[in-house]
């Protein structure tokens, strides 16, 4: 990238923002006020696709924004977004400590460990997050000043996401709507006991279990069990559920090409690859394709940050940052290589490119058991990884043309929709706005306790009814019994 020209550009790119957004303003159509409450990292990069479409439609959207986070860059001039930055009263050298022990946990130690040890690994490090997203929440509602701000700013929606606690506490003092835009949380426990999303453990997999639909006997007992421990996870205290249980919709990032089939409510939209676009021909992607044409062998292309290293194949390139959505929709892309991320898993379904998973952390075990189960995935163990194994999978992917075939089909699925998921996500969000809510689509299953939705107590009714029925039925054979007993006696007598 030349460096001059890039500030001009970044101020052209700001006044080409601002001009679309006055543009939709003039028009008839409904200009929003938005707030969010973002999550960092690969949350950020999905997110900030539908926030740049809502600015697009006119809508002013203001983020809330931790001073120390990890992708959020608020110095951004060019950036189409408000930022409002929380002074958070922990270092950067703080955050940096605290993701390189989660990552190392769970890519290093996991394997080695029994469940319940995972779990309480777990629960530590779930405390530690949400110590963070407390210290940050309390930034912000613990300064009258700010909250003074927000609140004259008349916002119209609050978009969250859940994994980020707090933002949910923010919608509910500025009196406003909110809903959330979501993978998942560990177990589905936030979807299903805040949400009330329906998930017959029979055949609807808790997340993180690495399970398909089609279980065994086995496999839904450590289903029950699991749902059972998930409950023990400090991230639904009582309350924060009740109200999360107030989002207005919830968006789920994923959809039915990924998705394996299961019942969801009128609440729930599934907008999985929202953030996926058809590849761009222009920039670097072209100067990649020309790399592509010219060499005869498989190039192989390695987004990798770290210290070259020496035993490097002479047909491998190394790149701090690789425009990975339009690489994967060239059409000499053959396989990728993917620790598995929902981001990286919608783009080769986007594209259609098969994958060789070797999952690491978070939902990415369970990304890859989805798209192995759809046949378009290899998945590797990072623990036991050898060279050979590698270079059998990617061979496999490339050789054998029933992965890219189903790869193909997934695709297929994914883009015949009626409204693509971004504009589905947008027309959600800019409904709440307009409706001030969506009380509507919310089940009544809200109101009730765990055993009026199981229907126990007219269970245990009947089943009393049921009771006492043959309860008075043996009574009186019992009575009958004893008469004709009596009778026949006296007959023989
Ligand atoms: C996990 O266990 C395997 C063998 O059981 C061992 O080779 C490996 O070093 C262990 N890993 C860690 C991180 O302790
Ligand atoms: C949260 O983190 C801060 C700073 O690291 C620490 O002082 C505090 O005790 C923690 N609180 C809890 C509840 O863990
Ligand atoms: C599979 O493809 C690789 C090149 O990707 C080739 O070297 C190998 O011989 C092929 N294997 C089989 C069994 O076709
Ligand atoms: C290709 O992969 C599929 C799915 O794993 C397998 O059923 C099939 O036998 C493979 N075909 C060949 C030619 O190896």
């Amino acid at each position: 990238e030349p460096e001059e020209g890039q500030g001009a550009r970044m101020m052209g790119q700001r006044f080409l923002w601002l001009l679309w957004a006055y543009t939709c303003c003039w028009s008839p159509g409904f200009c929003g006020k938005v707030v969010v409450w973002p999550t960092d990292a690969s949350h950020w990069i999905n997110l900030k696709v539908l926030l740049e479409e809502l600015v697009l439609r006119g809508h002013e959207v203001t983020v809330l924004v931790p001073s120390i986070n990890m992708l959020i860059d608020y110095r951004d001039t060019s950036s189409p977004f408000t930022f409002e930055v929380l002074q958070v009263p922990f270092t950067q050298e703080t955050l940096d400590a605290i993701m390189e022990d989660f990552l190392n946990t769970w890519v290093n130690e996991f394997t080695n460990l029994s469940s319940w040890e995972v779990l309480w690994k777990m629960k530590k490090d779930l405390e530690v997050f949400t110590n963070m997203s407390k210290m940050t929440c309390d930034t912000l509602v613990l300064n009258p000043q700010l909250m003074a701000k927000l609140q004259q700013a008349k916002f119209d929606i609050l978009i969250a996401d859940p994994l980020y606690i707090g933002g949910e506490l923010v919608a509910e003092i500025l009196a406003i709507p909110f809903i959330y835009s979501f993978r998942f949380s560990i177990g589905n426990t936030a979807e299903r006991l805040c949400g009330r999303l329906p998930s017959p453990p029979s055949y609807v997999p808790a997340s993180m279990g690495r399970l398909m639909d089609r279980m065994h006997f086995m496999e839904r007992l450590l289903i029950l069990c699991n749902l059972q421990q998930t409950r023990l996870l400090p991230c639904v205290p009582t309350t924060l559920c009740e109200t999360m249980g107030k989002a207005e919709m919830w968006l789920i990032r994923t959809y039915w090409d990924f998705e394996f089939p299961r019942p969801f409510l009128p609440n729930f939209e599934f907008v999985g690859g929202l953030h996926c676009q058809p590849h761009a021909f222009y920039g670097r992607a072209c100067k990649m394709q020309y790399v592509y044409l010219n060499v005869p062998l498989f190039k192989v292309l390695w987004r990798y940050k770290g210290r070259k290293p020496e035993t490097l194949g002479s047909n491998t390139r190394i790149y701090d940052w690789i425009p990975q959505n339009d690489l994967l929709g060239h059409p000499l892309t053959k396989a990728f290589i993917t620790h598995g991320g929902t981001n990286g898993i919608y783009e080769a379904i986007y594209h259609g490119v098969p994958l060789v998973g070797i999952p690491m952390f978070a939902d990415q075990h369970d990304n890859i058991a989805h798209m192995r189960a759809k046949g378009a995935a290899v998945e590797l163990d990072f623990g036991t990884l050898k060279t050979q194994d590698l270079v059998d999978a990617v061979n496999t992917v490339i050789n054998n043309s029933t992965y890219k075939e189903n790869a193909l089909r997934l695709s297929r699925i994914h883009h015949d929709q009626p409204m693509k998921p971004l504009d589905r996500a947008v027309f959600w969000i800019e409904f709440v706005m307009r409706h001030k809510g969506a009380k509507h689509l919310r089940p009544a299953s809200h109101h009730l306790t765990w055993y009026q939705y199981h229907c126990l107590d007219v269970l245990a009714f009947l089943f009393t009814c049921a009771a006492i029925a043959v309860f008075i039925l043996v009574k009186c054979c019992l009575f009958c019994c004893n008469k004709c007993g009596r009778i026949t006696k006296k007959k023989k007598e």
